[in-house]
């Protein structure tokens, strides 16, 4: 096992106001029920940004993070944003959430990594602090998923979220801190799940707007199917590095996207159900943001804190996957 170089000192979540059940869709004609979305999904209700917009997540979620870890945001060196639903495509979500904080001698920049982007994004933080470039990092997940979500498509517009989470990683001291990372991309799935219109292959034309295909399409049995067996390798890999056991770990969090899957990496791992964190019912599948508000929720709740031996673990589209074992 390596020592660790940098741990987590704080984490942080921001969530917008207005909650959607699942009983909400019968009020924008969408034809689902309560009963189909809990069986299929875990999901009972999601957060929706009406007002608030993607940066406004991410800072509330970094202050939070950054009062827990007592560093100002000019103390940032770095900070790493992980989203698939930035509020403009240029400049980066990262700037705007830099600006927003007054984060002034931070570099600043995103990871394209969806739902895995929480888990890239520190291991790339990481990496910045072992070759000497930051000292404290800022490490962000955030999702305005409705933005991009088909709301006429019942077989997506349920299983998605708006959050953000947050965390700030300062140099290791003693044991605590980060024991492994392992991180892996398959482009070769990427139609699978990807949003084809309104990028520069396909710039914004009527064509797009008639054919819808500027919101996420999703192959949802491959994706499922992918994502058991991704979370299962990645578990495992980051389990062998530090040289530990589903046993050894106190908690497992993994991407919140479906209680099938979760329940799925858990017995690969074997990790008990009773050490798995689950919040999918209570935020839908917030893609980035998922395990940072799952990790800021447990340490709130209790189910993890200082000394805890926590796994994460997350795959998304790409398809990206990858996983950590932290002391926090
Ligand atoms: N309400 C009611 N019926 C629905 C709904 C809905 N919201 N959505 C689809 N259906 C119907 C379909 O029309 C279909 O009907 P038919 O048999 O008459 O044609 C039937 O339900 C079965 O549809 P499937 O798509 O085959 O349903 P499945 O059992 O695969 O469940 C689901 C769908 C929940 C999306 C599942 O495939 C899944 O969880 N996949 C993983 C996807 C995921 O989590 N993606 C998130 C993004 S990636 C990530 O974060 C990992």
């Amino acid at each position: 096992m390596k020592r660790p170089l940098a741990y987590i000192a704080g984490t942080g979540r921001g969530l917008p106001a207005t909650v959607m059940t699942n009983f909400d869709f019968a009020k924008i004609g969408i034809e689902t029920t309560d009963e189909w979305i809990t069986d299929r999904t875990g999901i009972k209700q999601r957060y929706i940004a009406k007002t608030e917009s993607a940066t406004d997540l991410a800072a509330a979620a970094s202050r939070r993070a950054m009062e827990k870890a007592g560093i100002t945001a000019g103390e940032l060196d770095v900070i790493v944003l992980g989203t698939a639903s930035p509020d403009r495509l240029l400049p980066s979500a990262a700037v705007d959430l830099q600006a927003a904080l007054g984060a002034g001698r931070a570099a600043a920049f995103d990871i394209g990594a969806a739902c895995a982007g929480f888990i890239y994004g520190v291991t790339v933080a990481e990496a910045l602090m072992c070759t000497g470039n930051a000292e404290t990092a800022l490490v962000v997940g955030v999702e305005k998923l409705s933005a991009i979500t088909d709301w006429t498509d019942r077989s997506t517009c349920v299983l998605f979220g708006d959050g953000a989470g947050a965390a700030v990683l300062k140099r290791s001291k003693q044991h605590r801190g980060i024991l492994s990372t392992f991180i892996r991309s398959d482009g070769s799935l990427g139609d699978l799940l990807c949003r084809p219109g309104g990028g520069a292959r396909e710039p914004f034309s009527q064509n797009v707007l008639d054919t819808r295909s500027q919101y996420i399409k999703m192959n949802g049995r491959e994706v499922f199917k992918n994502a058991v067996r991704s979370m299962s390798e990645a578990s495992a890999r980051a389990l062998d590095a530090a040289k530990l056991t589903g046993t050894d770990i106190d908690l497992m969090i993994p991407h919140q996207a479906n209680i099938r899957i979760i329940e799925s990496t858990a017995k690969y791992a074997n990790i008990p159900m009773d050490k798995v964190f689950v919040d999918v019912d209570k935020y839908g599948n917030t893609s980035a943001a998922s395990i940072p508000i799952a990790l800021d929720e447990a340490i709130e709740q209790g189910r993890a804190g200082e000394g805890s031996l926590v796994l994460l673990v997350g795959f998304g589209a790409g398809f990206t996957w990858g996983s950590m074992v932290v002391r926090l």
